[in-house]
């Protein structure tokens, strides 16, 4: 090493890294028309970093070369200014290159949204299994044998309504309540004949007990922020709420029978 060299050995590192990096670009994007995935490049880069490194600190004269620059800086006391200004902009790059990436994004998913995906033929919650099939509303019998405590149990329903879901679902049960306008997939509008009217008491159930976190594949990417009610509600609350849902719209669940 007793010729000096033109160009100082941690810029030739620099410049060897971000040529591959743009040639692996130029190759991919431009020449192929292929989009790199971000992950790949990512991949690629490391291996690239690191091979270039073991080059470049192949003799111990070679590595002091190299960060020779970065212990100058550290050292030097003539460049406490330019030192100074790194240790000031560099923590402020950082700090704005994670708050960008952590922004959220508010697109939509590209792909659409399963509004009623096909459910699990068995789903747990409260501790046990349960089988959609061959699930049934308990208290569905008292409509005609006690008609009476049938509206007691509805008149609860609304009690657990307006306390837990109308913030979203809304007070008239139309998805417009004063959460609904921040929310995308929206809260369902129950009044709506596309929704309860065409489902059985158990696909309520299995949503009302499991929220957007029980939704199958399908229905992602979408986020629900439809609640987990197994966790705030008990078991015989999800079918109180569920009498009030059909009583209040005035419509019937679907079943075998009336399909
Ligand atoms: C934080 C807002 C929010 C609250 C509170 C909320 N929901 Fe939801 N709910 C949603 C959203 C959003 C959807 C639509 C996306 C989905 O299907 O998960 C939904 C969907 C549903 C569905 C599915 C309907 C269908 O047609 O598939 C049912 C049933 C339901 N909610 C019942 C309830 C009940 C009962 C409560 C109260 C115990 C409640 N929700 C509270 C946001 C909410």
């Amino acid at each position: 090493m007793t010729q000096k060299r033109r160009i100082p050995r941690l810029l030739q590192f620099a410049l060897i890294i971000l040529g591959v990096y743009f040639s692996f670009i130029l190759v991919f994007d431009v020449l192929l028309g292929q989009l790199i995935p971000k992950s790949l490049l990512t991949m690629y880069m490391v291996f690239v970093v690191s091979g270039v490194l073991m080059v470049f600190t192949f003799t111990d004269e070679g590595a002091q070369e190299l960060i020779a620059p970065i212990k100058a800086l550290v050292e030097d006391p003539s460049k406490k200014i330019i030192r100074n200004l790194l240790f000031v902009i560099l923590p402020i790059l950082a700090g704005y290159y994670t708050h960008t990436s952590m922004l959220p994004s508010f697109d939509a998913p590209i792909e659409l949204r399963t509004i009623h995906p096909a459910p699990p033929s068995n789903f747990k919650a409260f501790g046990k299994s349960f089988s959609l099939a061959s699930l049934e509303n308990p208290y569905r019998k008292f409509e005609k044998e006690a008609p009476q405590y049938y509206r007691e149990l509805i008149r609860d329903g609304g009690d657990i309504y307006i306390k837990n879901c109308q913030y979203c679902h809304g007070d008239k049960l139309d998805g417009k309540g004063p959460y609904a306008a921040g929310l995308n997939p929206s809260p369902i509008n129950f009044r709506d004949v596309g929704t309860i009217a065409q489902l059985q008491e158990s696909f309520l159930f299995w949503r009302i007990a499991t929220g957007g976190p029980g939704l199958p594949a399908e229905a992602a990417p979408w986020i629900s922020s439809m609640p987990v009610w197994e966790n705030f509600l008990t078991e015989e609350e999800v079918w109180k709420v569920i009498l009030f849902l059909y009583d209040y719209t005035g419509r019937q669940p679907r079943s075998w029978t009336n399909e």
